[in-house]
Parts: C-alpha cells; structure tokens; sequence
C-alpha cells in the first residue's frame, strides 16, 4: 500500500487554501496540476509502498510516538516555488513552524527508519504544496506566476492548531491521487490524558 504520514487540515482551511490556487487561475495561470481542496495538507514523510507488516507497524508505533509530542501552532504564509524561479516544480503556501513540528518529523523519520524506509536525502522543509507544473507549463505561465508571487493581496496568512499525526493511504487513480485517513495519533506531551 501506498501511504504517508501527514498533518491533516480542516475543511475550511482546505478551503481558504484551495481558494488562492482559484485566484491564481483567475488571474490567468495555467499549466499547473492543482491540488483540490480535500488533499490539501502538510506531509511530514512520504512511505511509498509498504508491505503490510511495515503498516501495522506504524499502525503500532505511530500512537505511542505522538502520545511524547508536544501539540503546536502552524502559521501558514506565503507563496513560492521549488526548486526555483526559472524552473518552477511545486507551488506552494509556506509554513513557519515551531520546533514542535521539527522535532515530531525527526521522530517520524526515526521510527520510519526502524522500520525499514529509506531516510530522507533533502533536509525537512515544511510546505504545503498547491500545485504541480505540468509539462505544458509555459514561460508566459512563469512570468505570470513571477508577477503573482509578488501580489499582496495573494500573500496568505492563516494559523492551525495542531494536536494530531495522521497516517494517511494514497490511492493513484486516473483522475488523480484519493488520499484515507487510516490513523490519527494525537500528540499528548503536556495535556490531560
Ligand atoms: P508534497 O506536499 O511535498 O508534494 C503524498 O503523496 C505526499 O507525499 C505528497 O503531498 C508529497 O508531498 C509527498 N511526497 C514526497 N515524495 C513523494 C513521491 N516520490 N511521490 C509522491 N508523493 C511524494
């Protein structure tokens, strides 16, 4: 099975976020794979595919882990690209994270590691991505997505209470990725439980 652990986002949020990626259409941006609203989230680790003893193992150890992590705050701000500018790939909102977040993607990253998944090659960067460039994503596309970047009244600002890690399925279907909620651990460290 195809899976990821993430944190999930509520349907307003998901919302407001899928609402920006309108105005960027709007606004006469194409040639980009949008992400729609009910898969919006913030990944912390890609699985791939896992055979199932690796799935209950996180189905396991996924509670346990959260239950010593401390819940946060996300502020949610900005707009940019990966890699860069002149070779767009992913659209995405920015995260200003706590290190509650970093410290709960290390220990994500740990117990995935016990369990056999291959460690990150990049340094964790916390994003939402909005979208992703298709091949037909034009140098009109990236001068009009250049002019946009710089729009203040696209500059996006929302916080999230974060209290839960959810592992999630990813089903690739023709007409894109179905994402199911398997898990939801909350993160305990510091509250009543
Ligand atoms: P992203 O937000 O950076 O795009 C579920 O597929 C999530 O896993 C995606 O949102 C994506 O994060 C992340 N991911 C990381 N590596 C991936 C890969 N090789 N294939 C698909 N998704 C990947």
């Amino acid at each position: 099975m195809r899976a990821f652990i993430a944190i999930e986002f509520p349907q307003d949020l998901q919302h407001q976020l899928s609402a920006l990626s309108q105005n960027l259409r709007t606004a006469g941006l194409s040639g980009i794979r949008w992400v729609p609203p009910e898969n919006i989230h913030l990944t912390l680790k890609f699985l791939g595919e896992i055979p199932p003893d690796v799935l209950q193992g996180f189905i396991t150890h996924l509670p346990d882990l959260a239950q010593t992590a401390s819940p946060f705050t996300l502020r949610l701000q900005g707009l940019g690209v990966f890699p860069g500018l002149r070779h767009p790939r992913v659209l995405w909102v920015g995260v200003e994270a706590p290190q509650a977040l970093f410290d709960l993607q290390r220990e994500v990253e740990t117990l995935a590691h016990r369990l056999g998944i291959p460690p990150e090659d990049r340094p964790f960067t916390p994003h939402i991505t909005l979208g992703r460039m298709r091949p037909d994503f034009s140098l009109r596309d990236q001068t009009l997505l250049e002019t946009q970047l710089q729009n203040p009244a696209l500059n996006f600002h929302a916080s999230l209470n974060v209290d839960r890690v959810c592992l999630f399925r990813s089903d690739l279907l023709p007409d894109g990725a179905r994402y199911t909620l398997l898990l939801q651990a909350p993160l305990l460290r510091g509250r009543e439980k």
